[in-house]
């Protein structure tokens, strides 16, 4: 079978953004964010390539279903899985796979906390946990540190494996931003007083993509990177042209241009009879929303063979209008290949702005219907 729409995956390109973030902060251990099913990639094969040819060894869930998933599917891989925010300890079942299929759950509650350390089964199991140091969304409270500090101390326990914190802003200045230094002061502060109380900390992570485009995070044993590994910075976009971040779009989407027309101004298109502002050329794309090519992208510039392109008129389901140039006639053939973007990350910036759709959210709302195929080679 022929699909007509797929996400292309260059997994050497994967490989690049990890050495390039390696070279950005060298001699890190990494924990690379797969929540999502990759980020909309495919996190089955993302992270056997991560694992077994980057050597990348932990590896960042949201749920525990995500975890379990990569445990069945690879059982052999000697990675530790973290789950971030649906952990679920408490529930009989959720505790077996914890203890059982080495999942470390992010415990983010006072609640949670006290249960893994009350419950003898967990008596031996690394702790890892993370401060809400200002962002107010999961995180165990700043403010109650002590006495976090006086129940792991009661517990008997003298080690907190992995302690993390997540900034709210790090798509903006690491070094000039208050929140992002009102956060950073909070968890070295944390850090200090958690060894003050006699706690080792094993490991530190705070730095996801933007704080990592930035080079923060080399006071920290891990960087823990989602977005960058698949190519773009979340960096604000008056930051982008300092950034150092040099990494590329893993992926392509691409379809095909199943029909060619030209039209004339004031002309219908499509549902809604949407009236076209200039004479042209239509090219209808086989992408619609069905595929996560969502309405949002009406209005929004595509490229093909040089020529610019609009999304005109409403987005269908299974296809949409893309209203070119006259010029462009002649390159556009029904049958021709149509990247709606690349591994450049530059188009992919201007599509989110102007679909005013997150650069995670492009990604992430790619339905089941675009395969996602993955390649090695050059
Ligand atoms: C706790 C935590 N750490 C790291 C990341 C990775 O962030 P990014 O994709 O911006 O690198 C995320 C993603 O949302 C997260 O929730």
């Amino acid at each position: 079978m022929r699909f007509r729409s797929r996400l292309l995956v260059d997994l050497n390109q994967l490989a690049n953004n990890h050495q390039l973030i390696q070279e950005l902060i060298p001699n890190k251990e990494i924990l690379f964010m797969v929540k999502a099913d990759g980020y909309g990639h495919g996190m089955i094969p993302i992270v056997r390539f991560a694992a077994l040819e980057l050597g990348i060894k932990q590896f960042g869930c949201a749920t525990l279903g995500e975890a379990l998933t990569l445990r069945e599917e690879l059982p052999d891989l000697d990675t530790e899985i973290y789950v971030f925010s649906d952990v679920q300890v408490e529930l009989k079942d959720c505790t077996d796979f914890y203890l059982h299929r080495r999942i470390i759950p992010v415990l983010s509650n006072f609640h949670d906390l006290e249960f893994i350390l009350d419950h003898k089964d967990f008596r031996h199991f690394p702790l890892c946990l993370k401060f809400n140091t200002g962002m107010n969304r999961l995180g165990l409270d700043y403010e109650s540190s002590e006495q976090v500090i006086t129940k792991i101390l009661k517990s008997g326990r003298r080690e907190i494996f992995h302690l993390m914190t997540h900034y709210a802003s790090s798509s903006k200045s690491m070094e000039e931003d208050a929140q992002n230094l009102l956060q950073k002061s909070r968890f070295e502060n944390l850090i200090k007083e958690i060894q003050a109380a006699g706690i080792k900390i094993t490991a530190t992570s705070t730095a996801n993509t933007g704080a990592i485009s930035q080079q923060s995070g080399t006071l920290d044993t891990h960087l823990r990177p989602g977005l960058m590994m698949y190519g773009p910075t979340s960096l604000a976009p008056e930051l982008r042209p300092q950034s150092l971040w040099r990494g590329k779009l893993i992926s392509q989407l691409e379809t095909y241009i199943i029909k060619v027309f030209p039209i004339k101004k004031g002309e219908c298109i499509g549902y809604g009879a949407t009236q076209v502002q200039s004479d042209g050329v239509i090219a209808i794309i086989a992408l619609g929303y069905g595929d996560g090519f969502s309405t949002r992208f009406m209005g929004a510039r595509l490229n093909h063979q040089g020529h610019e392109g609009v999304v005109t008129g409403r987005v269908n389901m299974d296809m949409a209008h893309v209203h070119f140039p006259m010029s462009a006639l002649k390159d556009l053939k029904v049958g021709d290949k149509f990247i709606v973007w690349g591994h450049d990350p530059g188009p992919f910036y201007r599509l989110s702005e102007e679909t005013k759709t997150l650069t995670y959210e492009l990604f992430c709302q790619l339905t089941s219907r675009v395969p996602r195929v993955h390649r090695t080679s050059p």
